[in-house]
């Protein structure tokens, strides 16, 4: 590292995470710069200029491992090395240098609930005998009934299917996700010291955090006979589920802190754990990963009090554990905020059918596509407004909706294919991002893209919104280049305001208003720095965020 790029990235700053905003890059559909139709390092590289222009503090990279891709990278074949049709280890030290020289940390993906069916130790696991050491890195179990033909569960799979898969000499394997996913054995002392021996591979070459997979996974309470999957949804004592959730779980990330401590400043996790509310702050303990995500905005709809309510519940949440909280509205699993916000309210529904609703495309009844794009900038404005981290996803600095109509024979994701007809996946959100108004790909790359774009991708492009007055790409650029002064301490204290309307105040005189309502409303005194849409008069109108500063 040079001496720059230790000017830029303090090491004795431990709390740089607390509020940071952070991008994450879905390498296969970022970048692509050999012409092989899929984003890789040297693709990440030459847009680093574009990330230090754009303000993020990190960025986020899902998986670029090796993996035959039957689930997007999060079936990883090796958990240190790079997929070489996305690089070589080279050019990830390369691209850490000079992501860094721009003053932009790095986080990498662990996935640590299963592997890819590729990876050495199933492969072994297959090759060797029922009860032997191979297989105890995985859980396998005998069949049911005379033969052992049925399964040992009726658990369904996260992606749809069954949750068990038999190999050739009877025995079944557990995979909560694809077939190809196999579930490690926690149990299992060589499962805990591999994945040490991986978090210190990537902090050595510089990486700065992870982003923990299905953090809620990995430990499971499996007896002797396994309850149905009737008998596991009937399941609702907080930390009673055998498969999700267990309090063991924590022991884990305990001994991973001490892997994250080793290092100065000391390396920061953040967990993907879809836990109740009430049962987040663990995972985001000092003591266990440090910060977990919070997808509460993610799953609202566009509706002032649901925003209210779950802004405070979550400041005060944080406030209890002594985390910073996290945002989210996009990733590479959900549909677009873009196009959410153009569809119909959800209205409450649970968790679970959110999700579904969510994995589902839900892009039935036809998306009101001015209205979504609209909201989604009004909501981005203030949550960049909010204390605590930001977790932005490639594309949505450019509005991007989420493409609806990839044609079957084109889609990848194996949520489509093991749920036919009810489930079109999750690739609408992962096609390759527009950088040109025109080209083969819209200067993705040289050549193809491995998801087709749409019609309409090239006027959203980066090209095209670069400089031009009003712009998304113009709006977040702005917001985040003020956000450094805003943010200036992680407190907020809450304004009077119209119902349909939130006001908020932050530190030097910054507030930030978000109309939910459906007519304009006056705006507070002040002066206007930054608004999510044209202003009408002195009037904030419907679904429009302004950021004022009061001296
Ligand atoms: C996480 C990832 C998702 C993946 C799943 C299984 O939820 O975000 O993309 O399919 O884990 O690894
Ligand atoms: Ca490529």
């Amino acid at each position: 590292m040079t001496s720059t790029s230790h000017a830029q990235l303090p090491v004795d700053d431990a709390t740089w995470w607390r509020q940071a905003a952070v991008y994450q890059i879905y390498p296969r559909s970022f970048a692509d710069a050999n012409g092989d139709g899929i984003g890789d390092l040297r693709g990440i590289i030459s847009r680093v200029p574009y990330l230090q222009g754009l303000g993020i503090d990190a960025v986020w990279l899902s998986p670029f491992y090796p993996s035959a891709l039957a689930d997007g990278g999060y079936d990883v074949a090796d958990y240190r090395d790079v997929d070489p049709r996305i690089g070589t280890l080279d050019e990830f030290d390369e691209m850490v240098a000079a992501l860094h020289g721009a003053g932009i940390r790095v986080i990498v993906d662990i996935v640590p609930n299963h592997s890819s069916d590729d990876h050495v130790w199933f492969q072994e696991a297959l090759a060797a005998a029922p009860g032997s050491p191979e297989r105890a890195r995985y859980i396998f179990r005998d069949g049911l009934g005379a033969d052992g033909s049925k399964p040992p569960a009726d658990w369904t799979s996260m992606f749809g299917g069954p949750s068990w898969t038999r190999v050739p000499d009877g025995q079944w394997y557990l995979h909560l996700f694809a077939k190809e996913q196999p579930d490690f054995n926690w149990d299992n002392e060589e499962v805990r010291a591999d994945f040490r021996q991986t978090l210190r591979f990537w902090s050595d070459r510089g990486v700065d955090g992870f982003r923990i997979d299905v953090a809620h996974g990995l430990t499971k309470e499996l007896g002797e006979s396994l309850p149905s999957q009737a008998e596991i949804d009937a399941i609702t004592e907080p930390g009673a589920h055998p498969l999700w959730d267990r309090d063991e779980v924590h022991e884990i990330y305990a001994d991973w802190r001490k892997v994250f401590d080793e290092y100065t400043p000391p390396r920061i996790a953040v967990a993907e754990a879809w836990v109740s509310t009430p049962r987040r702050p663990r995972y985001a303990s000092a003591e266990g990963l440090g910060q977990a995500f919070n997808f509460d905005l993610l799953e609202a709809d566009f509706d002032a009090e649901q925003f209210r309510t779950i802004i405070a519940d979550n400041l005060a949440l944080s406030a209890a554990s002594g985390s910073s909280t996290t945002w989210v509205f996009s990733n590479h699993d959900v549909v677009r905020h873009a196009t959410r916000y153009a569809l119909p309210p959800r209205n409450g529904s649970t968790v679970k059918q959110g999700q579904k609703w969510l994995l589902s495309g839900g892009t039935q009844p036809v998306a009101d596509v001015e209205l979504g794009l609209r909201r989604a900038r009004a909501a981005t404005l203030l949550m960049l407004g909010l204390p605590g981290s930001a977790y932005l996803y490639q594309g949505e600095e450019l509005g991007l909706p989420e493409v609806a109509d990839i044609p079957a024979a084109e889609r990848q994701d194996p949520a489509f294919f093991r749920n036919p007809g009810v489930d079109i996946g999750r690739d609408g959100c992962r096609v390759p991002l527009p950088w040109t108004r025109e080209g083969t790909s819209l200067g993705f790359g040289p050549d193809g893209a491995h998801l087709p774009q749409p019609q309409g991708f090239g006027a959203l492009s980066v090209e095209a919104q670069d400089g031009a007055p009003g712009s998304t790409l113009e709006l977040y650029r702005a917001a985040l280049a003020l956000r450094h002064e805003l943010r200036a301490a992680e407190t907020l204290d809450w304004v009077r305001s119209p119902a349909d309307v939130l006001h908020l105040a932050r530190p030097g005189g910054w507030h930030v208003v978000t109309n939910f309502g459906t007519h304009a409303v006056p705006l507070p005194d002040g002066e206007v720095v930054l608004t999510s849409g044209p202003l009408a008069g002195t009037q904030l109108p419907s679904s429009t965020t302004a950021w004022i500063r009061t001296v």
